[in-house]
């Protein structure tokens, strides 16, 4: 890697501002916020427990939700400090700031392979706008700054890309941490050359998000196999009716002129053959966060026009599994996004073949990779997370990376 690592830094009695991403999911229960997947904090541990034989005492710090400058409790990392005591082992000190005295002294008071987590980040607007008075007091107990947040390093703020400019003008050094390194090798270097046929599946809700990551893919993808709600925007693009399915008619242009491009770059580009619909129906409940509880009647399977009265959840399973028998024989897979609303079982039946077929060809020697987000949850739910070469913590971090966009928070650190 061009940039410098965690492994090529000297820390010994250096005090380490580390950003990590531990946005983790959070539940209520019984009045205590509960971490409900701890995957983005034991992700760290590796990074960590060489920081801490390297002898560097250890400062994090981390964002949790988006509480726009408030001290909202329920995003406080508090909860996050006690589940990193219990990982990692050794004992973990909470602050609840992460500028100022406290901070200072707190940072002051720790030895050698001692670890402090500061407090949420976000609790100040100053850190979103990346406020270079702000960065300056976070870096205030900063001899030495390392990434290991890909999840947040497509975000300019002040402890993602701030502090690193403050302790690099001092001639501090900026290092990439293991995990930053790992998902920006398999996300990055690995696809560069992959193994042929290198698979792309790709789905999600809107063509207008993952354009740019398709158009980059077609470089480099032998096949593209589509999925998700994005499909139904080519599907309209193709003459056929769509019911009530989310569409962008916007970006039916957009839809063709990617077939097109594929067709003069000879990727095998697939659409859906059959969809899995069903009637939406208000039940007139609101769930937690105010929004109308839908039921679905009619649920069947369709092939050419969607019925009017009918919404598309998914691909059907004559679809998942020409894609998998497609995966079978790739060397190298990339997959981002389900192939339609998975949380659901009455629609999980696509991604689930799909999720199958990538931990099978996984096991038969490809190389298999998860961008992140709804393809990790999907993976994870069908109990085959285990199964895959590499699974990222990022979300929009991944899929900007895929975009080819430069990361503010990679740009940051110190070449080598
Ligand atoms: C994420 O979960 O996507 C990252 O932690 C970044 O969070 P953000 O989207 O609120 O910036
Ligand atoms: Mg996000």
């Amino acid at each position: 890697m061009a940039k410098l690592t965690v492994r090529d830094l000297d820390v010994r009695g250096k005090r380490v501002f580390m950003r990590v991403d531990y946005n983790v999911p959070l539940e209520e229960k019984d009045g205590q916020m509960v971490i409900t997947d701890a995957t983005r904090i034991v992700e760290t541990l590796p990074t960590l427990k060489l920081l801490i034989e390297k002898g560097a005492k250890l400062i994090l710090a981390a964002h949790l939700g988006r509480p726009k400058g408030k001290r909202e409790s329920s995003m406080s990392l508090r909860p996050v400090a006690a589940k990193l005591q219990e990982l990692v082992g050794v004992p973990v000190q909470f602050v609840d700031d992460c500028i100022g005295e406290k901070v200072e002294k707190a940072a002051s008071a720790l030895k050698e392979g001692q670890i402090l987590l500061l407090e949420n980040v976000r609790y100040y607007n100053e850190e979103e706008a990346n406020d270079p008075a702000f960065a300056e007091k976070l870096a205030k107990v900063a001899d030495v700054y390392v990434n290991d947040a890909f999840g947040a390093a497509h975000r300019a703020h002040a402890s993602t890309e701030g502090v690193a400019r403050v302790v690099a003008k001092r001639g501090g050094k900026c290092a990439a941490g293991l995990l930053m390194e790992r998902e920006l090798k398999f996300l990055g270097d690995e696809l560069e050359n992959p193994a042929r046929p290198f698979v792309v599946i790709l789905g999600g809700a809107k063509v207008s998000d993952k354009i740019k990551v398709i158009d980059r893919l077609l470089e480099k993808a032998n096949t593209i196999l589509i999925g998700g709600a994005m499909a139904y925007t080519f599907k309209l693009a193709h003459g056929d009716k769509v019911g009530k399915s989310l569409v962008e008619p916007e970006h039916k242009q957009t839809a063709l002129d990617a077939e097109a491009k594929a067709k003069k770059l000879g990727v095998n580009f697939q659409l859906p053959t059959d969809f899995v619909v069903a009637t939406p129906v208000d039940t007139g409940k609101l769930n937690k966060k105010g929004k109308p509880v839908m039921d679905f009647t009619n649920i069947q399977t369709v092939k050419g026009n969607i019925p009017d009265d009918a919404e598309g959840f998914g691909a059907g399973e004559e679809t998942a599994k020409h894609y998998a028998q497609i995966i079978s024989e790739a060397k190298t897979i990339l997959w981002n996004g389900p192939m339609g609303m998975f949380e659901d079982p009455r629609f999980a039946a696509s991604t689930n073949i799909v999720a199958r077929a990538v931990a099978d060809a996984t096991q038969k020697g490809a190389k298999s990779i998860i961008g992140g987000g709804d393809s990790v949850k999907a993976l994870n739910k069908a109990k085959l997370g285990d199964k895959v070469t590499f699974m990222s913590t990022g979300g929009g971090a991944s899929l900007e990376f895929l975009e080819g966009a430069v990361l503010p928070g990679v740009a940051a650190l110190s070449d080598k």
